[in-house]
């Protein structure tokens, strides 16, 4: 090493798409009250991408970014959405820093609003709507007019409406508010591809079929692995990494690049350049299967049976792997009680669904190890 302390390190690496980010933003000001729907698999990049990318660049932009995780809130989608809409008031009128305390005071001071506290008869405005829906509605508008701009409302996880039992009225409410507001309100969805997808085809002709844009996420390209490689070089005086075989690498753990950073961190502490050799040791790393092993633990025996043999390729409804798993002394297996063992996996969010209505393991490594084990 030497001695240019390199101030960077793996985590520092991060890949920035403005462009992606404009391009998006470009599509939903060509199509008002049409929201458009970013697909893809797990830890690829959605969240870190609304984050980092499509916030700052619609600011910039003049939008009032407001974002919401349905994920967090499955039980009360709207709840979720109206609270971030709150928030996002709340910094408009309540500054929160110092700075921000003395720009407003005078703002307030020659206002109109002053002559009316004098008067000891502030005009507050009504109280917010208690329904959800309407409360919804209310927020877009007040959080438009009273910033002056137009809100672009980034949706996580969608795809949780399409599983929720009332869901159908959540999407027809927002639905309609989209429209309604569509000069006040742009709006951006993100979900994980299969699950959503198998939701919308069954879905078909339902509210959230006919209204967003569908569009497949980019992943990150080999701009990542060649970050890395590089960073590598300047940590490693004698060593390189072959870009090739790790844009390979790349592409095998799904471009997941939180993964794939985890392993080039351990080549560097190892010292390793033989990318398939370093591939083939993290599968085994301990830690991985420590976790990987607390999660088999948590689920119960015919879910962890139905996981191994969905790994090793086979179809789970198939009649011989019925058969087989009635092998197993412990349980008496049917379709439906597989469809049910299923829907918990999926749930807990180890498998997702495919467009062809099957199931996949979600994470690649998880199922590299399950073949294995
Ligand atoms: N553009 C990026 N550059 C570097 N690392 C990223 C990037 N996007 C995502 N990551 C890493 O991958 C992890 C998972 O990303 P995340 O946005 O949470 O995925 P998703 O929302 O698709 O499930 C993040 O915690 C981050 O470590
Ligand atoms: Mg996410």
């Amino acid at each position: 090493m030497n001695d240019n302390a390199h101030m960077i390190t793996f985590d520092d690496i991060e890949i920035r798409r403005p462009e992606l980010a404009k391009s998006y933003l470009q599509l939903l000001q060509a199509q008002p009250g049409r929201p458009i729907a970013l697909f893809a698999p797990r830890r690829v990049g959605k969240t870190f991408f609304l984050d980092q990318d499509l916030t700052p660049v619609s600011r910039k932009a003049r939008f009032v970014p407001v974002y919401a995780d349905l994920w967090l809130n499955q039980a009360a989608p709207l709840a979720a959405i109206n609270h971030a809409l709150e928030e996002a008031l709340d910094d408009l009128t309540v500054p929160t820093t110092r700075a921000g305390k003395i720009g407003k005071t005078p703002v307030k001071k020659i206002g109109m609003l002053s002559a009316s506290v004098e008067l000891g008869d502030e005009p507050t405005r009504r109280k917010l709507p208690d329904d959800p829906a309407l409360r919804f509605d209310t927020l877009v508008a007040r959080l438009a007019s009273q910033s002056g701009h137009t809100i672009l409302l980034m949706l996580d996880e969608v795809q949780v409406l399409a599983e929720l039992a009332d869901g159908r009225s959540a999407i027809a409410t927002i639905r309609a508010v989209l429209q309604k507001r569509k000069r006040d309100v742009l709006a951006v969805f993100t979900g994980s591809s299969q699950e959503a997808l198998a939701a919308m085809t069954v879905a078909s002709g339902g509210p959230m079929y006919q209204f967003a844009q569908l569009l497949d996420f980019p992943t990150l390209g080999i701009e990542y692995p060649k970050a890395l490689a590089k960073h590598f070089a300047s940590v490693h005086a004698d060593k390189t990494l072959d870009v090739d075989d790790l844009v390979k690498a790349f592409e095998f753990l799904g471009h997941k690049p939180a993964l794939m950073k985890d392993l080039v961190k351990w080549m560097s502490a190892e010292g390793v350049t033989d990318v398939q050799f370093a591939l083939n040791r993290f599968v085994q790393d301990g830690r991985l299967i420590a976790g990987w092993e607390g999660l088999l633990a948590s689920l119960q025996p015919f879910e962890q049976v139905l996981l191994s043999v969905i790994a090793k390729g086979h179809a789970p409804f198939a009649k011989g792997t019925i058969t087989l798993l009635n092998k197993d002394p412990r349980f008496t297996v049917s379709v439906s009680k597989v469809r049910a063992a299923l829907e918990r996996l999926r749930k807990s969010g180890v498998l997702a669904k495919t467009a062809g209505r099957g199931y996949l393991i979600d994470d690649t490594l998880f199922a590299e190890f399950l073949k294995r084990h």
